[in-house]
Order: structure tokens, then sequence, then C-alpha cells
């Protein structure tokens, strides 16, 4: 049995992540380390409470004698704790640095001090936006590992600061640091600040979808089952100090993705709202994952689109409680305040 430190587990990745590990792999015991920021919901856990190989400690990543005593007699860590929303970072960008580089940097050192010399592996969750953003022209070029790391929002600079430190933590200390950059992530449990998960649940309230500037910025669209997949082949099968690029190959523009959500939903064009650009809006991100296809032998699987898309919005209606949960309070603030909306 591995007991393995998953951070972040409370979010969207990590709840996903974490029902995979217990229900698919015998041989792993997790720890769930999260603060239950405002996107950290126990909820997204519920039947895992009880099952003998799953622990759950309320801690910060950025706190040091948290950190150290979560990663006790761990036998690796995957880390995915971070403040996720390019929005949020663009209005508040200090929390950003806290939990995504000085959290990283913290997590780093208490496995350093508790592993010594390679040690067991360290998996930092990168993100494909410290590659900053490919113009629309040439369709034909993608991230690769190599392609410069140029973020451009506050969000992407605090995860490549934390992409950065864990590269230097296996330079300087030869420590066991693997590192995957995936693309944007859809499917249940995504908290609905999120474009899909925001659309979906708008509609559904009969609210209208804010569509940013033009609409004709690309991202590529994997399942959240796809990533999780390609985080445990990386943990089994990736190498100290490697990067690994994850993506689907499904590119789609902002307005196509929004007119397949209201295609399946059954509501019309005239329930998109264009709002105003999001400040430095990234035009497109596209990733070429063959490295990881090469030496990992994973891959995303074809199917999860439109078919998991479909299923996605099936789930948010399913499940209208959580969301509807989800949706009251302070997100409420936070909408209003994003979008100038009552
Ligand atoms: P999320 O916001 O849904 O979840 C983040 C989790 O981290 C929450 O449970 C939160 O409580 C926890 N957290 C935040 N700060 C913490 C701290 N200081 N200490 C402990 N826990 C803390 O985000 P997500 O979409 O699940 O993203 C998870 C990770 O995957 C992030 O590192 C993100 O950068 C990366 N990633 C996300 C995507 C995507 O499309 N969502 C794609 C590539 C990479
Ligand atoms: O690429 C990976 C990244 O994907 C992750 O690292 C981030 O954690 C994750 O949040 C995501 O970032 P994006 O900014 O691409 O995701 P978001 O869902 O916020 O936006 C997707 C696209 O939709 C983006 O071009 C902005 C646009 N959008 C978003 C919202 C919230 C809108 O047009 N309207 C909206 O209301």
């Amino acid at each position: 049995m591995k007991k393995i430190l998953v951070t972040g587990g409370a979010g969207f990745i990590g709840s996903n992540l974490i029902r995979m590990m217990l229900s698919e792999h015998e041989g792993y015991e997790v720890v769930n380390l999260d603060v239950l920021s405002y996107s950290g919901n126990l909820e997204n856990l519920t039947g895992c409470e009880g099952d003998p190989r799953y622990s759950f400690i309320k801690g910060d990543v950025s706190e040091p004698d948290t950190a150290a005593s979560a990663i006790e007699g761990c036998d690796a860590v995957l880390h995915l704790a971070a403040e996720s929303h390019v929005d949020r970072s663009i209005t508040g960008p200090r929390p950003f640095v806290v939990a995504n580089t000085l959290g990283t940097q913290t997590l780093l050192e208490a496995w350093r001090q508790a592993q010594g010399g390679e040690g067991a592996p360290f998996v930092y969750i990168s993100t494909d936006e410290v590659y900053g953003s490919l113009p629309l022209e040439n369709p034909e070029v993608r991230f690769t590992e190599d392609s410069p790391i140029v973020p451009s929002s506050v969000y992407s600079a605090s995860k490549a600061a934390g992409d950065h430190l864990a590269h230097a933590y296996h330079h300087t200390y030869g420590m066991d640091v693997r590192i995957t950059r995936c693309s944007n992530n859809f499917g249940p449990y995504q908290f609905p600040e999120k474009v899909i998960p925001l659309f979906v649940t708008n509609l559904m309230e009969g609210r209208k979808v804010p569509l940013y500037g033009d609409g004709l910025n690309v991202r590529d669209w994997i399942h959240v089952d796809d990533h999780a997949r390609g985080i445990l082949a990386t943990l089994e099968r990736g190498k100290a100090g490697e990067v690994y690029n994850l993506g689907s190959d499904n590119e789609r523009s902002n307005l196509e993705l929004t007119h397949m959500i209201l295609d399946i939903m059954g509501t019309g064009k005239d329930m998109i709202e264009h709002v105003e650009d999001r400040l430095g809006h990234d035009r497109r991100y596209a990733i070429d994952s063959s490295k990881a296809q090469r030496e990992l032998g994973w891959q995303a699987e074809r199917s999860a689109w439109p078919d998991g898309l479909e299923k996605t919005v099936q789930w948010y209606r399913d499940n209208e409680e959580w969301w509807r949960r989800v949706k009251s309070g302070a997100y409420r603030e936070y909408y209003e305040k994003q979008y100038g909306v009552r």
C-alpha cells in the first residue's frame, strides 16, 4: 500500500482524482490536505469519508508546520492545492502568490527536509497557462514542454513561479520532482465560476451567459478523468525532473463551446450576453502531449467530447442541490462584483 498526500483534494480536480484513486486503485491510501478555501468543498468527496484508505487534514500548504506534519509517512505527493481562477487573480492578486508560489515552496521544502537526497516522487500539478498565449493565426503551432515560459496573468505567473521552484528543487537538491502541465478541464464538481459550469447553471436559473470579448479565444478541453489518469501515469511511470504536457487535441473557441452548451440545454442564442473582455485575456492555448503518450503511455480519451460534455451537463442537471448550495451566500457577492448583475 502506498500512502499518497494529495493537496487541494477538496477542489474540482483533486476530488475527482481522489475518488479515482480509491475506486480504481487498491494500492493507494490517500491523505487529503486542504485549507477549504471558497472552492474547497468536502461535499465533493461524499462517500469517501468512510473509506479506511482515506483521511482528511484541514490545513494550509503555505504553513511550514502543517506541511511537515501532513507529509509524515507519505510515499509521494500530488500537489494540486492552489488559487485557480484567472478572474479572481485580476481583482485580488496576493492570495495567488501566497498559495501557488509560497505554498509550493513550503511543501517542496518540507518534502526535502523529510526525504533528503532524491527522495520519493513529488508531482507538481502545473498548467498549460505557464506558456502564455498563442496567436490564432498559426493553428499548427502548439506548446511543447520546451516552449518558453511566458505567463501573462497573475494566476499563471504564480503557477509558473511554483513550476520554476519545483524544477529548482530537482536541479539543486536532486529531488525527484515531476511536473504536469494540463489544459482546460471539465467534468463534475467544478466550481461554477469556471466557464462551463457557470454557463450551464446560469441557463438552469434562466440567466444569460456572459461571453467575454469576441468569443474567439480558444481552449483545449480535456475531461477531468483524463487529467486524473495523466497525473497517476506521471506518478507511476514518470521520471525525476521531467515535464509532461497533458492535452486533448480538442481546441474550441468560446463561441463554439457556448453554442454547444446552448444546443445541449435546448436554449437559443439570445441567451448569450456579450460582455467586456477579460483583462489581458490569453487568446489561445494548444498543447502537444506526444511526450506523455510516448513516455507514459497516456492519452486523453477521444470519446470525452462531445459525449463527456453532454454527460457533464447532465451531472449538473442531476446535482442541482450541490451547485445551488455552492452558488448561494458569498458566491452571489462574487458574481455581482464580477459581472455587475443582480
Ligand atoms: P479548485 O479551485 O477547484 O481547487 C483548489 C483546491 O485547493 C481547493 O479545494 C482549495 O481549498 C485548495 N487550496 C487552495 N489554497 C490552498 C492552500 N493554501 N492550502 C491547502 N489547500 C488549498 O481548482 P482545480 O480546478 O481543481 O485546480 C487544481 C489544480 O490543478 C491547481 O493547481 C490548478 O492550477 C491546476 N490545473 C487546473 C486546471 C483546470 O482546468 N481547472 C488545468 C490545469 C491545471
Ligand atoms: O488552461 C488551464 C487553465 O484553465 C487552468 O490552469 C485554470 O485553473 C482554469 O481556471 C482554466 O483557466 P481559463 O481562464 O482558461 O478558464 P475559465 O473557465 O475561467 O475560462 C475559459 C474561457 O472562457 C476563457 O477564454 C474566458 C472565457 N469566459 C470565462 C468566464 C468565466 C467567458 O467568456 N465568460 C465567463 O464568464
